[in-house]
């Protein structure tokens, strides 16, 4: 069993990067094995919309995709963590998601993430800050690969994993991750 997580922070050191690790490593004490990927200083084009993905799953860059076109092959949990830039994901998560369209090329192909377990992670500056609508980014795209999502779960279940100003600190923030940790682990391990 493999887990990867991805921070779409461009800060190495930051409050998602933390959460994302945090995650991971909650994991990891069930004997999963984990991945951490920073999309910071990556080399990821923007898609195009050409569609020759469509024909052989192959994109027409070859750049840093090629790491997370791996990572989420061989992973059967995937964790995304992005920070909050004007409510909504940041560009670095964006740019990755648009990517991954090469996963659901076409209507005759299967849909190659379907069935893996899928969960976001939002980490905004305050409270309120537009953590619920950065993770209503990361599960449509998660859903739209036919994944499963995973909420924050028993005992608070609200909307995902949400961290409010700094991680390390924000005890409330670091239960939500926990406890959706823990729903993966009830699931699948
Ligand atoms: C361009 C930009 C936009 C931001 N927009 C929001 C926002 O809408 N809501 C919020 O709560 N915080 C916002 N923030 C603050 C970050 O989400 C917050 O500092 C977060 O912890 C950064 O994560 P990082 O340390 O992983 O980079 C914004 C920060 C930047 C740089």
């Amino acid at each position: 069993m493999k887990a990867t997580g991805i921070s779409g922070s461009p800060n190495k050191k930051g409050n998602t990067a933390y959460s994302v690790k945090y995650a991971l490593s909650v994991l990891e004490k069930y004997d999963v094995e984990t991945q951490y990927i920073s999309l910071s200083g990556m080399d990821i084009n923007f898609c195009t919309g050409c569609w020759k993905c469509q024909e052989n799953r192959n994109c027409v860059f070859q750049d840093d995709m090629e790491i997370i076109y791996e990572a989420l092959r061989t992973s059967e949990i995937i964790i995304l963590g992005s920070p909050v830039y004007m409510g909504m994901v940041s560009g670095q998560m964006k740019t990755m998601m648009d990517r991954c369209v090469l996963f659901r090329p076409s209507y005759e192909q299967s849909l190659e993430l379907e069935g893996k377990i899928g969960c976001g992670i939002a980490c905004g500056g305050f409270r309120n800050g537009g953590q619920e609508t950065t993770l209503q980014n990361i599960h449509t795209f998660l859903l739209q690969q036919n994944m499963k999502v995973i909420s924050d779960g028993f005992p608070y279940s609200h909307a995902g994993a949400t961290i409010a100003g700094d991680a390390p600190t924000d005890e409330t923030g670091l239960k939500t991750i926990e406890n959706m940790m823990m729903n993966v682990v009830k699931m699948v391990v």
